[in-house]
């Protein structure tokens, strides 16, 4: 499905995006420079991959004093 329509960029080149280290919009440029449609939705859909992609980071479950 595309995302942004200015510069076609399907969901699948943002979630490719995200593997590659993006993590702000401003990572996936020109995407939502033009009309500025696609940025809410683009901005979701980076979350949405960061969190689903991404392994979890380490919290350690207690803390040393
Ligand atoms: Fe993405 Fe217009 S649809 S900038």
């Amino acid at each position: 499905m595309y995302v942004c329509l200015c510069f076609p960029t399907t969901e699948r080149q943002i979630r490719q995006a995200v593997l590659n280290g993006a993590r702000r919009l401003r990572d996936i440029r020109p995407v939502a420079t033009q009309c500025g449609k696609c940025g809410r939705c683009a901005h979701a859909l980076l979350k949405q991959a960061s969190k689903a992609l991404l392994p979890a980071p380490f919290n350690p479950p207690c803390e040393h004093d």
